[in-house]
């Protein structure tokens, strides 16, 4: 049975203080089930990142951040050697679930800053827990605001678009709310446009047939399924006024990693002149690697594809390659949507100056 509203069921919740846990949406269950699970130790936070439990980089890197106050549960106040020791652990182990989306480091970096500022000034390890258990919580309410302020930015700059295209999910599930592309269409929305969506089921784990048609349809913003190898096909017929999509990891110079798929739809964006946007919170930007090339791709199982959702569709022993993300470079997108603005031209002097917010 499709599942009923999420308009109350946050997809990250943190239940209670520093002892508390961390309530997800299980989104490999979606769209059949709403279920929430919830993580009371550091080994189900990386197994639910690890699985696709949370997805989506703004999730995840939120998900980690409380991952850290999770594994440090296992240490007392009483012994700050074990704590210290314990936190490089905890943010090494969570850094090992997924390569690709910067947001995981970030947050985990920005966590271990927070503790190793508060041990320089003296603050003792109830006082650092604490601190930390805000700072996650910090990292999650800004995310609530990037994704809005990415929604106006996005809908001013396509206020003149009315049929979008998207690949996989960077919705509300991908975030701690709204979402990053999907923003944009329900900014457009709640604007009074008319508007509709082709959703690509984005193979092979259908993060577009599974999250996004069933968070816009939670929404009633109309949209179409379709297979992606469809795309090229509405955008001929002139069905298409812009492709929206978020990312998992910017270099400085623009190029752009998103979920396998994405790279095609730029390339088929610029034969059919359309204008390909990415929706994305300063945080995915890594300003350390200058181009799409030292971006790390996942690879992911083979039974992915050879056995989609526990089908085997593939001869037994066949070789897969199974990445799960490929790379977009700057000269095939138009505009970058931040939460402080738009990046357009896409090259690395805008790059750089949208990063240092001028
Ligand atoms: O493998 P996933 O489902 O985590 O991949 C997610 C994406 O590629 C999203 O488009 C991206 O993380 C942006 S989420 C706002």
């Amino acid at each position: 049975m499709q599942s009923e509203l999420t308009a109350d069921v946050e997809p990250i919740r943190f239940v209670g203080q520093t002892d508390g846990a961390l309530e997800l949406i299980d989104q490999t269950l979606l769209p059949v089930e709403l279920t929430v699970i919830t993580c009371r130790d550091v080994e189900t936070v990386w197994e639910a990142i690890k699985l696709l439990r949370v997805r989506g980089a703004p999730a995840i890197g939120i998900a980690a951040a409380y991952g850290v106050v999770i594994g440090l549960q296992t240490v007392g106040d009483d012994d700050a050697d074990l704590f210290w020791k314990r936190l490089d652990e905890v943010t090494d182990y969570l850094a090992g679930s997924r390569p690709t989306a910067v947001n995981l480091f970030w947050a985990l970096d920005r966590m271990k800053r927070v503790a190793h500022q508060l041990r320089d000034a003296g603050r003792s390890i109830a006082e650092i827990r604490v601190a930390l258990l805000a700072e996650a919580q910090a990292i999650h309410a800004e995310d609530r605001e990037t994704c809005r302020a990415i929604g106006r930015h996005g809908a001013a700059e396509l206020s003149q678009a009315a049929n979008f295209l998207t690949h996989c999910n960077a919705g509300g599930l991908a975030t701690a709310e709204y979402g990053t592309a999907l923003a944009v269409f329900f900014t457009l929305q709640d604007d009074g446009k008319d508007l509709h969506v082709f959703v690509d089921e984005t193979r092979p784990l259908l993060q577009g047939a599974r999250l996004t048609a069933w968070e816009l349809s939670q929404r009633k913003i109309p949209a179409t399924l379709i297979c992606d190898s469809m795309a090229a096909q509405v955008m001929r017929e002139g069905r298409v006024d812009a492709i929206v999509t978020g990312a998992d990891r910017i270099a400085a110079n623009g190029d752009s990693a998103n979920k396998i798929g994405t790279y095609s739809l730029a390339v088929l964006a610029k034969a059919h002149g359309i204008p390909f946007y990415i929706a994305a919170p300063i945080s995915t930007f890594d300003m350390a690697i200058d181009s799409g090339d030292e971006i790390p791709i996942e690879e992911r199982k083979s039974e992915e594809i050879t056995h989609g959702f526990g089908k085997q569709t593939a001869p037994a022993g066949i070789n897969v390659y199974n990445p799960a993300f490929d790379v977009t470079p700057a000269e095939l997108i138009q505009g970058i949507i931040t939460e402080r603005g738009v990046i357009s031209p896409v090259t690395r002097e805008m790059v750089a100056q949208m990063f240092a917010g001028k």
